[in-house]
């Protein structure tokens, strides 16, 4: 298996509709595919981590960089894995905003204007950090009752991230439901997504 991680800038801002749009496509695709992994945006920037079959993904990638939604794809990462790090994940996704990263050790002096193409690129340990969001919890078999304590609090975080991932879809649903309601009535191809969303929801 491979895992491979890259930053690109998105063409234009992206609508709740839109990241609903790409994110529903994403983990429908990548449930089929066997893929997990996550996705952030923000600030008109893209942070994506993509893991499984090197061929499947290597192919993905290929498919994305050519995406008009975005532009300048740059791979961070490409790696060799044994094991899947976001084994929960059709694609974890969150989207990066000054008050959201209040909340994450290690990054509250690191607003959401950082996060940019040209200064991730250069601060490895703000991408891992990011990247740590969304990765579950790993734990040897003979994992001593010493460490059970990690095991619980690695264990909360993760109920943490799986319900951050459940705000942040019913979120774009009813921001996108709002801003294309008040455009007028809300299409057929809408209506299918958000159920599609909400679908996915209900799953979890
Ligand atoms: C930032 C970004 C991330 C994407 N991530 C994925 C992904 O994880 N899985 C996926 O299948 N498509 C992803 N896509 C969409 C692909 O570029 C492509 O549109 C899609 O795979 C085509 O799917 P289809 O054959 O079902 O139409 C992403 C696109 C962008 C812009």
């Amino acid at each position: 298996m491979i895992q491979i991680s890259y930053l690109s800038r998105a063409s234009e801002a992206m609508s709740a509709q839109a990241l609903l749009a790409l994110l529903m496509q994403s983990r429908k695709n990548n449930v089929a595919r066997n893929l997990t992994g996550m996705l952030l945006y923000g600030n008109g920037t893209f942070l994506q981590v993509i893991e499984g079959d090197d061929a499947v993904v290597e192919q993905l990638v290929e498919t994305i960089s050519a995406d008009p939604r975005h532009t300048t794809l740059q791979v961070l990462g490409r790696r060799p894995i044994e094991r899947r790090q976001y084994s929960e994940w059709s694609m974890g996704f969150e989207r990066v905003t000054d008050a959201g990263l209040q909340q994450v050790e290690g990054l509250r002096d690191f607003g959401a204007s950082d996060f940019n193409l040209d200064f991730l690129a250069r601060n490895q340990a703000v991408v891992d950090t990011l990247m740590e969001r969304y990765r579950s919890p790993h734990w040897d078999p003979l994992v001593r009752e010493l460490d059970a304590k990690d095991k619980v609090i690695d264990h909360l975080r993760n109920n943490l991230a799986r319900a951050r991932g459940c705000i942040e879809v019913a979120s774009l649903v009813l921001e996108s439901v709002t801003e294309a309601g008040k455009k007028g009535p809300l299409s057929e191809e809408h209506l299918r997504l958000c159920d599609s969303a909400l679908g996915s929801l209900r799953q979890v």
